[in-house]
């Protein structure tokens, strides 16, 4: 498909482009008083997610007003363990809640998986249908899934959590057990995502949003073996695996093929460019809180970071964008990536 602006795509395929592209990791967050006006509308999160017209105007929504070089499909990690068969609760100003968590072997068999579990996220599908034919090949559209471990950790613990005990209790008291359903998650986020991209998505990013509470050994055990069997399976499709805190990994890492990285703040720019190297394409990396400081510092902030970067960069933040950030300090961002040129 031919899109009018594949700024992305080409940077994805390693071909020479004037500038980065620029998308932002929850660009379709509460920061848009647009987004914020259809939400309240509705009685909760998950009534969003699961409304394909709804889900595909709020992923609009940030091409039109902040002008990004791509949409993400608004949607969360967490519908692919309900798809499972474990209920989760978004409740307000708390985060995630799953009133049943995995405790025993017989709680992991009784999860469905693979393509019985993908079946139950038609309204995913849907929403990428309905987005494309919106977004009119604009931009374009990246699809998503949690890695494995990340979706572990919340199926295990039962919410955030600031150490995830419950969760790598599991990895080193019961690790058969973890193994296990480390397996069945992936053969369903495989399932998953090819069907993502069979609906319209031309980009998939892995977010495994726990990685920093592992090490070394146990992100290869645990984590790594599993991102890499999903992007093996999706080779007809560019892949970003964002591993949020795993610098300690970064060479692990840097042996999966083809794949671009999503670095976070904390990873240095220079640093990770000597491990991936030069032709490798790297995502990130502003501390989102720097949008929190004055528009000038941002500007310089953004040059930095391009220039550090290099060619073969998408513009990003290292994590999501936070709630309290003003649209006008995004628009900055935006703004002064558009106006960056590779010297
Ligand atoms: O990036 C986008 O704009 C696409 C939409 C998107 C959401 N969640 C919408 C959302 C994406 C890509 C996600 C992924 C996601 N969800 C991750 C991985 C990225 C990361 O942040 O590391 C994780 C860990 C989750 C789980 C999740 N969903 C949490 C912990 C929370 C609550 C935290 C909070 O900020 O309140 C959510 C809720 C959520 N997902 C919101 C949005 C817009 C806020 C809920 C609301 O609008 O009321």
């Amino acid at each position: 498909m031919s899109m009018k602006n594949d700024l992305l795509i080409k940077t994805l395929q390693g071909e020479k482009v004037d500038r980065p592209p620029v998308w932002l990791m929850r660009q379709a967050g509460r920061i848009l008083p647009e987004y914020r006006a259809i939400r309240e509308k509705l009685p909760d999160f998950k009534a969003l997610v699961s409304n394909p017209q709804l889900a595909a105007e709020v992923t609009i929504q940030p091409v039109d007003i902040l002008k990004v070089d791509a949409a993400i499909i608004f949607s969360d990690i967490l519908v692919v363990p309900e798809a499972m068969g474990l209920h989760y609760e978004m409740v307000e100003k708390v985060g995630p809640r799953f009133p049943k968590t995995i405790q025993s072997g017989r709680d992991i068999d009784q999860l469905l998986s693979g393509d019985d579990a993908a079946d139950n996220l038609d309204y995913v599908y849907n929403a990428l249908e309905v987005t494309q034919r919106n977004l009119d090949s604009r931009v374009p559209l990246i699809g998503f899934s949690g890695a494995p471990y990340t979706l572990l950790a919340y199926m295990v613990e039962g919410k955030g959590s600031k150490t995830f005990s419950k969760a790598k209790r599991l990895l080193y008291a019961e690790p058969a057990m973890a193994h296990a359903l480390l397996e069945k998650l992936t053969k369903t986020i495989i399932s998953y995502l090819k069907r993502k991209v069979r609906a319209g998505a031309s980009v998939i990013q892995l977010f495994d949003s726990w990685a920093g509470l592992l090490d070394r050994r146990l992100y290869q055990e645990f984590s790594l073996k599993y991102i890499r069997l999903i992007c093996d399976a999706l080779k007809d499709v560019p892949v970003i695996v964002f591993a949020k805190g795993a610098w300690f990994s970064m060479e692990d890492i840097a042996t999966i093929p083809d794949v671009a990285i999503g670095l976070d703040w904390q990873t240095d720019p220079a640093t990770a460019r000597q491990v991936f190297g030069a032709d490798r394409t790297l995502q990130g990396n502003l501390d989102p809180c720097c949008l929190l400081g004055p528009e000038n510092q941002i500007r310089q902030a953004v040059k930095d970071m391009l220039s550090s970067f290099g060619r073969n960069h998408i513009a990003n933040l290292g994590h999501g964008v936070y709630p309290e950030t003003e649209v006008s300090a995004v628009k900055a961002f935006i703004d002064e990536v558009k106006s960056y040129q590779y010297p």
